[in-house]
């Protein structure tokens, strides 16, 4: 277990309890728990923002300017990303910022549309060179204008999170290297910014989540004169971690791993997505723990498996200098029981165990290769 700034969470948890009873829902189901370190990632099955008449898809561009908003794509920019225009509504989240062009913006950030995407839920724009994002907008802020993606168009984004699964956010405001989110008593019912977004530290950064690197990640020193302090008077939080130059917080209304709940705040609060794809090009792996648990069933019927292989798959069979509890790879484990039932035993095994391999139905052999994979030491 690696080292945390507990004490932030914990001033976080004791805020909760005080409580606070606006609710910031978000169109999300989250399904893969990753780690237990001071870091790691997860992912949501998210909906997006698309326009409501072509239900085109929505993009920002993080190079334009907020307070006051402003677009930094220029008319050749504006030939690829085609401004989104309208009207003002009832929707303060959806505003025109520049009555010359009626160009809208989603919370402060100019919005556009991509060229290239021509049919609902092409998804083409995001990403490109790392600045154009889709919006992963809480449900409930669109308005007449502008429509979430629907089921079968969501994407899948992997996200940062810190100990336990807590998501982390960045904020816009911030400079490079450098944090305003202080101590400072303001005059909103919460108290102030670091209490409502307790800052992340470890000094240890360890079994880093996929896609990102150790130089990715930096340590500053908070200024211990504004900082929050709590009843002893000792500064909560010394130093707060970066990534890519952005100071790293959690947000005190997420209770949970997966809660993703202060993406969007104020426009100016966000998530770090490591990646993103439609979640219907993803292809879910068939060895769940569902899997396992039923080849287990199967494996440890002694009649089976374990007779020959021993229930903990240790076991060398009679004859055989091996144990299948070595390979900890189910895909691999299944094309070996595969070759023994389908493809005429290539590698000449033992009869005994291919008269076993060949009463083995698909699923079956899927769910023993899951169990199998999980006997590994
Ligand atoms: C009668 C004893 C016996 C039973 C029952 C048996 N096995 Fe085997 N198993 C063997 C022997 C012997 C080998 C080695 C075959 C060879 O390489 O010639 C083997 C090999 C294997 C291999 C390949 C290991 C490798 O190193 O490549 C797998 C996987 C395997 N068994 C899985 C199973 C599963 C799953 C079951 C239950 C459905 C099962 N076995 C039941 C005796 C048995």
């Amino acid at each position: 277990m690696k080292k945390i700034l507990n004490i932030a969470v914990a001033s976080a948890t004791t805020l909760m309890i005080i409580g606070c009873s606006d609710t910031y829902d978000s169109d999300e189901k989250t399904y893969t728990s990753q780690t237990a370190k001071s870091m790691g990632s997860l992912q949501r099955e998210v909906g997006y923002l698309t326009d409501a008449t072509d239900e085109m898809s929505l993009y920002t561009f993080d190079k334009d300017t907020l307070f006051p908003t402003t677009t930094n794509c220029d008319a050749d920019c504006q030939k690829i990303w085609p401004i989104f225009t309208g009207s003002n509504t009832e929707n303060t989240d959806i505003m025109v910022f520049d009555t010359n062009t009626s160009h809208l913006a989603y919370r402060q950030h100019p919005m556009y549309f991509f060229k290239n995407d021509t049919t609902i839920g092409d998804v083409n724009g995001d990403n490109i060179k790392g600045v154009w994002h889709l919006i992963y907008a809480p449900t409930g802020t669109n308005d007449t204008q502008t429509k979430f993606s629907s089921a079968a168009n969501s994407m899948t984004q992997t996200y940062l999170t810190g100990k336990d699964g807590m998501a982390l956010y960045t904020f816009d405001k911030d400079g490079d290297d450098e944090s305003i989110c202080y101590g400072i008593p303001d005059a909103k019912p919460l108290g102030s910014c670091e209490a409502r977004w307790p800052v992340y530290y470890s000094a240890d950064l360890s079994g880093l989540p996929a896609g990102t690197t150790a130089s990715d990640f930096a340590t500053i020193d908070r200024n211990l004169t504004k900082a929050l302090k709590d009843d002893n008077g000792d500064v909560l939080a010394t130093k707060q971690t970066t990534y890519k130059g952005q100071p790293l917080y959690y947000w005190f209304k997420d209770a949970k791993a997966g809660d993703t709940t202060g993406d969007w705040v104020g426009g100016v609060w966000h998530l770090i997505e490591l990646s993103a794809q439609k979640t219907s090009t993803i292809t879910p792996s068939p060895y769940t723990q569902e899997a396992a648990a039923a080849g287990k069933a199967i494996f440890t019927d002694p009649a089976k498996c374990s007779s020959c292989h021993g229930a903990d798959g240790q076991t060398k069979p009679l004859g055989v200098d091996n144990i299948i509890a070595k390979y900890g790879d189910a895909a691999l484990i299944e094309q070996k029981l595969r070759d023994m039932r389908d493809n005429g035993n290539p590698n000449n095994r033992n009869s005994a165990m291919v008269n076993v391999a060949s009463g083995l139905s698909d699923t079956a052999i899927t769910n023993l290769s899951a169990f199998v994979a999980t006997l590994k030491k």
